[in-house]
């Protein structure tokens, strides 16, 4: 049996507008009600889009923020060079900061950046896309640096596409005919420039006729489950059942989840991942119950830099998120309010992470994800990341003070 009511690849959460002005992205703040694409064409609009998650997940920010900084510099193609390299940086820094824990983000601005700043040409290319034809940098002018922005850009969509296919084909063999998968949050096709991590297996076995079910969490507080997940396996006929997010560990004891696969916005050395605030619960649970869980990322999430998954900052997001969701007022003004949007789960929960490169087991060795390109820019921005951001450690999540935005 196929699944085949739209062909996987009909969403396209991230692209170049027609006219190759803007970022064409999904808005998902308006999904599942409205079916709605914005492009977006100032680096103002592509920060807002990024931090309101109108554009989200991991590999679709880091798509996005290389898009953004193309589109952004464009009206400054007139500028000498000095001055237009100046917008570079600034651009460049504004992006990085939007959200901090996707490391995806950061790695495709940081290769962007690094693409038309080295004398010797590109970061080593990666071996989904064609070597890329680059000018000496002494002949670059501001056109030339934006023409090379914009093929890097595209690679870095052209490489996620192929990443989420690999997945697919390295989660296949773990997903048997019947399943019943859960999953957290959203990592599908909305969330990348494929399709998926976490759903690209599902995909792949339900085109292969596998008969598979999906419990997707609701994911409180802003409920990728329910309306992104549960949206894009509908569309394509795949049975999704939605949970409040409480609803899964009684599932679990009651025998009715076979796995767990979800995706991951930054993995540490050591196999520690982050990932949407609720996923280490989800975790727990299925080592309590002896239920395999999976983690499912491309190379872009590796972050080779952190030993552990206690150095990975965490998001800390707005109060009205949690207190005044979804147009209601659900706690009191006097109230104090966390709203983490991570947490980690430590490796020795993990049976397995799937990766474009295969599947990986502990004791973790990722030295040969990303051919090394992971490798090669964390290696030269690391002094800086140490250097100028706030590390919230992931035990101890600070409360923000009472009625702070
Ligand atoms: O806050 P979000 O919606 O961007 O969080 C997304 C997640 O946590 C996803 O699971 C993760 O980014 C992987 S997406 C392939």
């Amino acid at each position: 049996m196929r699944h085949c009511g739209l062909p996987m690849q009909v969403i396209e959460a991230v692209r170049w507008s027609p006219d190759g002005g803007g970022v064409r992205v999904i808005d998902q703040t308006k999904l599942p009600e409205q079916f709605e694409e914005l492009d977006l064409r100032t680096l103002e609009e592509v920060c807002e889009a990024i931090l309101g998650l109108v554009v989200r997940g991991a590999p679709a920010i880091g798509i996005a923020g290389a898009m953004g900084l193309v589109v952004s510099l464009q009206p400054h193609a007139h500028l000498p060079l000095g001055e237009f390299r100046a917008k570079l940086a600034e651009h460049a820094a504004r992006l990085r900061e939007t959200r901090p824990t996707a490391v995806n983000l950061s790695w495709a601005i940081d290769r962007m950046v690094q693409r038309v700043s080295e004398p010797g040409g590109p970061p080593q290319s990666s071996k989904y896309s064609a070597p890329p034809e680059t000018l000496s940098s002494s002949l670059r002018t501001p056109s030339q640096i934006l023409a090379e922005l914009r093929q890097e850009a595209s690679a870095i969509l052209a490489e996620d596409r192929a990443m989420c296919r690999r997945i697919g084909e390295h989660g296949l063999p773990l997903i048997p005919a019947n399943s019943h998968i859960l999953t957290h949050c959203n990592a599908g096709a909305l969330a990348t420039g494929g399709i998926g991590t976490a759903l690209a297996p599902i995909y792949m076995a339900a085109e292969a006729g596998r008969n598979v079910e999906v419990f997707a969490d609701e994911t409180r507080p802003l409920f990728q489950g329910s309306r992104l997940t549960a949206w894009e396996l509908s569309r394509v006929g795949i049975p999704v059942t939605v949970l409040a997010d409480s609803v899964a560990a009684s599932l679990m004891r009651a025998g009715r989840v076979d796995l767990v696969i979800v995706g991951a916005d930054r993995i540490a050395a050591n196999g520690d991942v982050a990932n949407k605030i609720g996923t280490y619960a989800v975790a727990v649970a299925a080592r309590y119950h002896g239920i395999p869980f999976y983690v499912a990322a491309p190379s872009s999430t590796f972050d080779p830099t952190l030993a552990s998954g206690d150095e990975i900052e965490i998001e800390q997001r707005a109060r009205s998120e949690i207190a005044n969701g979804f147009g209601r007022t659900i706690a009191p003004d006097s109230a104090r309010v966390a709203n983490p949007a991570f947490d980690i789960t430590p490796a020795e929960l993990i049976t397995a992470i799937i990766s474009d490169t295969g599947v990986h087991r502990a004791p973790y060795d990722f030295s040969g994800v990303g051919d090394g390109q992971q490798c090669i820019s964390a290696a030269k921005i690391v002094a800086a990341k140490k250097s100028n951001r706030s590390v919230c450690a992931s035990s101890e999540v600070p409360i923000p003070a009472p009625n702070s935005e």
